[in-house]
């Protein structure tokens, strides 16, 4: 299926790894140029270097943009160079961020406004004044790579599911609210997927456990109705999906990836 973005551009933020970065890789192969949005310089260097040497035709339709996305100053300034670059955003993903996981009793407020600064602002920023400039184009595109712990209370993770939760209820709201004036507002709501972060995960726990990483990935796919975790190039199909024309009727829907773990309706 040609999936109708050849000539689009795409901001992703967090493009620089993971989840964004497997994103960044579909768009390109799909014809569209993209920004990549994060803090380290160095990382965002390494994956448009990575993305030329796979895809050595895309040279000239990737753009890097070095922010910390908690600034919201920093984050229109993005948006400037990337609009700058490669002209108006058609979409933007939001992949940037997550929440450091603690255990209930170690929480203070200060960690519940820290899980919301890494996960829900670093959104909102660049949200906030693109959905704007989408609006007043008549057209745009919002996808935000959000999480299931959102959805249900991990006991280590609750400061970065509530942040979850509200972008998943703004997610609904926005897509309400600028449906309007052409633009539609998705999330993907992954469980865990194999990216570098979660590597670091299952090394904690590999510690914590006393056994080899590597077994701890075989614990954690077990667990899995699919018999392993999802890769971030299988939740990047699903983002390219629905930013793409082909979803033209879907807006405001919260698209669950955990592989049928929580066997919920809703
Ligand atoms: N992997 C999973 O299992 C999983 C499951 C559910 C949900 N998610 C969500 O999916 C998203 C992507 O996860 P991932 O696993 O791909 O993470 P990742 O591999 O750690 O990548 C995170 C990206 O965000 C950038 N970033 C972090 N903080 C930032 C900030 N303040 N400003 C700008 N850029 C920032 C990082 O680059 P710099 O560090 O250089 O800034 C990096 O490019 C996250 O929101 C995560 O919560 C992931």
């Amino acid at each position: 299926m040609d999936l109708q973005l050849q000539g689009k551009h795409a901001l992703i933020t967090g493009g620089s790894k993971g989840i964004g970065l497997a994103c960044a890789r579909g768009f390109l192969e799909e014809g569209a140029s993209v920004t990549l949005v994060a803090r380290n310089a160095s990382t965002l260097e390494a994956a448009r270097v990575s993305l030329i040497a796979s895809i050595p035709s895309a040279a000239a339709r990737i753009g890097v943009v070095s922010a910390d996305l908690k600034d919201p100053a920093a984050a229109v300034t993005a948006i400037d160079h990337a609009e700058q670059d490669f002209g108006p955003v058609h979409i933007l993903v939001n992949s940037a961020g997550a929440a450091r996981r603690t255990p209930p009793d170690e929480l203070t407020p200060q960690h519940w406004r820290d899980a919301m600064d890494a996960k829900y602002f670093t959104y909102v920023n660049v949200i906030d004044p693109l959905i704007k400039r989408m609006a007043s184009r008549g057209s745009g595109v919002v996808l935000n790579v959000v999480g299931t712990g959102g959805k249900v209370a991990t006991l280590t993770h609750m400061a970065g599911g509530a942040a979850n939760a509200a972008l998943m209820l703004i997610t609904a709201g926005l897509a309400a609210a600028y449906g309007p004036r052409g633009v539609r507002v998705n999330a993907v709501n992954p469980s865990l997927t194999l990216t570098e972060r979660m590597e670091e995960g299952l090394e904690a726990d590999a510690r914590l456990s006393g056994i080899t990483k590597e077994e701890a990935l075989t614990r954690a796919s077990a667990r899995m109705p699919l018999g392993r975790v999802a890769t971030a190039g299988e939740i990047a199909n699903a983002v390219l999906f629905l930013c793409s024309p082909r979803a033209s009727y879907i807006s405001g829907a919260i698209v669950s990836m955990d592989g049928a773990l929580t066997p919920i309706v809703v």
